[in-house]
């Protein structure tokens, strides 16, 4: 995710930005960039870089040879993690308003940039980047009429979405401008400097004082001074907060492990995927990037999922919500098999590429097979600008934010939140009702409070782990929308406990596989309040008859499955077609806890990685 590194004071701040930079490196990014105030040329100077920073850090050695001159003491930097536009050069921040006066780093998202975009060029504003945070610096540029902090404020007025910004200007060198809405910013205040940033662990080098922006303050820093205001100008007062912690549990947000971070980030990863997409007085959802006209969409009558790993679990749970809501016939293959089996495409088939990274080699290859037979394909990745985003041209992005953990999680419930959004947009153009449509989008827009509600059980997860953590082997069962569900559960186990686990159908269970199971194989069986529960609830005691241990993922307040299993997750009730969402997250949490009971190196399982570009 995007980083912020403002410096203003005695030192070289040349240093203290990329020293800044290097400590954000940990959220992801994909470019970086700086732009410093010379004394010397009385203007700003700017340099930036696609890839990592030590690759801006030799720009800035051949572009900027007295980098390191004492009189640079005021500047802003940034790590990029593409929304708006591919990672480039072009498109990395600093963004600069056309005077080249003002320079702005900015995370978060403008979502009415298009319009104010159309404006500015209608003013004879020229845009270098497509970014959405190049419309910020021109406004600036506009509002601009010698006070820098009014102009910040008059610019923010403007825009709608989320940010946190960090401004310089050429007319003052003592100066930052900083503001919040929705984006974290920190000001670390030191001995005659401040350090602005995004996240706490680019400070604290530097100094344990610190003070965090509420949403929609401004705040006037200089070397000596800090003023916070409202974006109406009234001032207002923030407390000074001392930082104890070290580096590590900071990059870690205080969890233990990146994949438990990234468990606890999934509400807010939702939020962002469902974000300015969602219609609900029209019952339906909007996909920019799949760029298919209303007639295209409804021409599509097939479709056809590649993916691998969890991302190819989410496409099966694909299969049902198309097939479904949009009574589309859905095929969903892993795509190191769609590759080499010849696939058959035909004009009315629409193929989705499903990969986290956008960078795994079968998706990658399954994807160049299927548009060499002409094939629609559209991407759907976390990754902006990896290589099947850049493939497909065309397709939705996650939003759900840099995934480090080696294991899936946040990704997949996300993906799955786009597959919804997708199959309501086709079912629309079909068979689903604008009543039926509309009460999809609702129970979307609930989605990031169910997945809260749902992270409120990890304590009672956490003791069921400890109880089972020394299996050797375990089953998941599900069936429908849980079958996918169990396949993943069982994944999710086996890469990071290294306990043998199988996902089945829960029907299946017992065409061989039951032969497995005594007292000392457990079972975990998702079974929620949904069509097929007394079904499953069947099969439970099936496997208790065989000595096996039951944990059922059950429905808060349902107590049906409760008399055939040992223990029970509770998941918070939701429609059937988000229903695995909040269950794969149960599932997320137990193998985490169970991995950790077991001492396992959580976020480097052996023999993995985290993007597979091998065959
Ligand atoms: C499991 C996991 C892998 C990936 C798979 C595909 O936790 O992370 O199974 O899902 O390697 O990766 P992407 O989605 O990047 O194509």
């Amino acid at each position: 995710m995007c980083g912020i590194v403002g410096y203003i004071g005695q030192r070289n701040a040349t240093g203290v930005i990329i020293s800044g930079l290097k400590r954000l490196e940990y959220r992801g990014y994909d470019s970086a960039g700086l732009a410093l105030y010379s004394s010397r040329r009385q203007a700003l100077v700017r340099v930036r870089a696609v890839g990592k920073i030590a690759g801006l850090v030799s720009r800035i050695e051949t572009d900027l040879p007295d980098h390191a001159d004492p009189d640079y003491t005021l500047g802003v930097g940034h790590t990029r993690w593409a929304t708006h536009g591919a990672p480039t050069e072009a498109n990395a921040h600093p963004h600069l308003s056309r005077n080249g006066e003002f320079a702005v780093v900015h995370n978060g998202i403008i979502e009415n940039y298009a319009a104010l975009k159309e404006r500015l060029i209608r003013k004879g504003y020229i845009f270098t980047s497509e970014t959405d945070t190049e419309v910020l610096a021109h406004l600036v540029e506009e509002c601009y009429e010698g006070d820098l902090h009014c102009a910040v404020a008059a610019a923010l007025e403007q825009v709608e979405g989320t940010y946190g910004i960090a401004v310089v200007g050429s007319r003052h060198q003592g100066l930052i401008i900083a503001a919040r809405k929705g984006s974290p910013i920190a000001i670390g205040a030191g001995q005659s400097e401040a350090i602005v940033a995004s996240d706490i662990s680019a400070i604290i080098g530097y100094t344990k004082q610190v003070v965090f922006l509420n949403d929609e303050d401004i705040a006037t820093i200089t070397a000596e001074t800090l003023d916070i205001a409202s974006l109406k100008n009234v001032p207002v007062s923030r407390a000074l907060t001392h930082i104890d912690s070290n580096l590590d549990q900071i990059e870690k947000g205080g969890f233990e492990h990146f994949m438990l971070k990234e468990i606890h980030e999934q509400p807010q990863a939702l939020a962002n995927a469902i974000r300015g997409r969602l219609l609900e007085k029209d019952g339906t959802t909007r996909l920019g990037g799949m760029q298919m006209t209303s007639a295209e969409i409804a021409r599509i009558s097939h479709i056809s999922i590649a993916a691998c790993g969890t991302s190819y679990y989410a496409g099966m749970v694909g299969k049902y919500l198309f097939e479904d809501l949009a009574g589309l016939p859905t095929d969903i293959e892993q795509a190191a098999e769609f590759r080499y089996r010849n696939p058959i495409i035909e004009p009315d088939t629409l193929m989705l590429a499903i990969s986290q990274s956008g960078e795994t080699a079968d998706t990658i290859a399954a994807v160049r097979e299927a548009l060499r037979k002409g094939a629609t394909v559209l991407g759907i990745c976390n990754v902006v600008g990896s290589t099947i985003a850049r493939d497909t041209g065309r397709g939705v992005y996650l939003h759900a934010g840099p995934e480090i953990g080696v294991a899936s999680t946040k990704a997949f419930t996300a993906q799955v939140a786009v597959l919804a959004m997708l199959a309501i947009i086709f079912g629309r153009a079909r068979r689903l009702s604008g009543s039926k449509g509309r009460e999809l989008v609702r129970e979307l827009t609930r989605a990031p409070a169910i997945v809260a509600a749902m992270l409120e059980e990890e304590g009672a997860i956490k003791v069921i782990a400890e109880k089972y953590a020394r299996s050797e082997h375990m089953f998941y069962l599900g069936r429908g929308y849980m079958y996918p569900a169990a396949l993943e559960g069982a994944l999710k186990l086996k890469e990071i406990s290294y306990i043998h686990a199988e996902g089945y159908h829960a029907a299946e269970l017992k065409h061989g596989p039951i032969a497995l199971l005594d007292e000392h194989v457990p079972v975990v069986v998702a079974v929620p309040d949904l069509p097929g529960k007394s079904k499953t609830i069947s099969n439970m005691q099936e496997c208790r008859a065989r000595g096996s241990s039951v944990i059922a993922i059950a429905t808060s307040g349902d107590d049906e499955a409760i008399s055939s299993c040992n223990d029970v997750i509770r998941v918070p009730r939701c429609l059937e077609f988000l229903a695995p969402i909040p269950v794969v997250i149960a599932e997320q949490l137990l193998a985490y806890h169970i991995a950790r009971f077991r001492g396992c190196p959580i976020d480097q399982p052996r023999n993995l990685a985290k993007s597979v570009t091998v065959e």
